[in-house]
């Protein structure tokens, strides 16, 4: 039986032999070529079973050029194209002309048989790795600007379920590429869904907690993240949102919940939430999504400010479980002054809450503290003016007052995001205006002209 051939195209002459080897030794016959117009010539002159070629190739023909040619050629002979993260744009236009394989620079020679065997074998999986969208995270691209190398293996999606690795774990992203390639209309990037969890971890801080904790009952897990991803569909979702913004906050929410539900202590602390009053847990989660998104909105791109936001959100009321819910169910006008002093103690017992636990930033702790602040120096418990307050308690304080009006309490039937703004406007001095701005950009609603120039200070 004669053996398999294979035409291998790169112009790097030393990587062209490694190929060659690592082909042969694996009893493929192969036909090497460093330039695509020799190997343009050897494919119309032999019978091939297979091409592998780098995607950028020396001189005016590409690999991509060679593929559209060779497919409307001879369209049934396999095409494997070797690609990497500086050719995202042109690994997308592959798919389309019918590549049937993407291999990212640098792979393990192992990686490039089983793509190979496979591919002959005729089997389903192999232009992309054989996941679901649900296993993968998208991301804006702007996240990836601020890291020099990346921590995970990063995807573009081409379509449903189907995702090519363009990126390798530990790589460089040069910034000027991101620039272009947001420049040229590609706005996310995905990473793998446990890869994601792991990369929240670490910008939470939580996996020295996570290692010191019980182990968690993962049924009594599934069961209330599925509680929560209903309330969070039927309480805190709202259609007239930026729908984009709206899918990465859920998805980081959701990942965070992971997270956090993987130890013992933090899924204890999320469910005296959720067991406490009927409102509280809807409440929290959509603080949390809700400045996430308005982070986003401001242009904060750090992944880690972002995590910590969400976190804070979550938790930003933990301090409430230790008050009696008679007193957090009644309208705070009805409140007697002994009664407000109580409620008010909520923030400074959720920072103690939260310094109980080993690992917990203390941006966070600031944050939970702080949420009552207003610039104004109204708020509680300190009266801080505008300077004083951490910039993303500032965050949670519009988030937190939109949360109160948008999902319904034990006290108070919910409004429209529109008639909440209103609400907010009736006190505007109290909020960062820029941030403010950024709640009125998510829901289209129309800025007044002396908020646009101001800046989160
Ligand atoms: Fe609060």
């Amino acid at each position: 039986m004669s053996k398999t051939s294979i035409l291998v195209v790169d112009d790097d002459e030393l990587f062209l032999g490694v190929l060659k080897t690592v082909l042969e030794k694996n009893g493929f016959a192969v036909s090497a070529c460093g330039d695509a117009q020799g190997a343009e010539h050897l494919f119309m002159m032999s019978e091939y079973d297979l091409v592998l070629s780098d995607i950028r190739l020396n001189g005016k023909i590409s690999g991509i050029d060679l593929l559209s040619r060779f497919k409307k050629e001879r369209p049934t002979i396999p095409f494997i194209l070797m690609t990497g993260f500086a050719q995202i744009i042109e690994t997308i236009q592959a798919d389309s002309l019918g590549a049937n394989g993407f291999l990212a620079k640098p792979f393990r020679q192992d990686a490039l048989v089983v793509l190979i065997q496979s591919i002959l074998k005729k089997e389903v999986l192999p232009a992309a790795e054989a996941l679901k969208d649900e296993d993968y995270i998208k991301l804006s691209i702007s996240d990836f600007i601020s890291g020099k190398d990346i921590r995970y293996d990063v995807f573009v999606r081409l379509n449903s379920g189907k995702y090519i690795k363009i990126g390798n774990q530990g790589e460089d992203i040069p910034h000027e590429q991101i620039t272009n390639y947001k420049a040229k209309g590609l706005n996310f990037l995905y990473l793998k869904k446990e890869d994601f969890k792991k990369y929240l971890d670490f910008n939470l801080k939580l996996s020295s907690v996570v290692t010191k904790s019980k182990q968690v009952d993962s049924q009594k897990k599934i069961n209330f993240l599925k509680h929560t991803n209903e309330l969070i569909l039927q309480k805190v979702f709202t259609e007239t949102v930026d729908k984009d913004l709206m899918d990465q906050g859920v998805t980081i929410l959701g990942s965070t919940l992971e997270v956090v539900s993987e130890n013992d202590d933090m899924l204890g602390l999320l469910e005296a939430l959720n067991s406490h009053t009927d409102s509280l847990y809807a409440h929290s989660l959509g603080v949390a999504l809700y400045s996430g998104m308005i982070a986003r909105e401001l242009s904060w791109t750090s992944m880690s400010t972002i995590a910590k936001l969400t976190f804070a959100g979550l938790f930003h009321d933990i301090g409430k479980k230790e008050i009696d819910p008679a007193i957090l169910k009644k309208p705070r006008a009805n409140l007697t002054p002994h009664e407000v002093q109580v409620y008010e103690t909520h923030a400074a017992r959720g920072m103690e809450i939260l310094s109980q636990l080993k690992g917990i930033s203390t941006d966070v702790m600031q944050i939970v503290l702080q949420h009552h602040e207003y610039c104004t120096g109204h708020g509680y418990p300190a009266r801080l003016t505008r300077s004083k307050i951490h910039p993303m308690a500032k965050v949670i304080s519009v988030a937190n007052d939109f949360c109160k009006q948008v999902i319904a309490s034990d006290s108070t039937q919910p409004v429209s995001p529109a008639d909440a703004i209103e609400r907010l406007l009736i006190y505007p001095d109290r909020y960062d205006k820029t941030i403010l701005a950024a709640l009125m950009k998510l829901f289209k609603f129309p800025i007044p002209q002396e908020f646009e120039s101001k800046r989160v200070s």
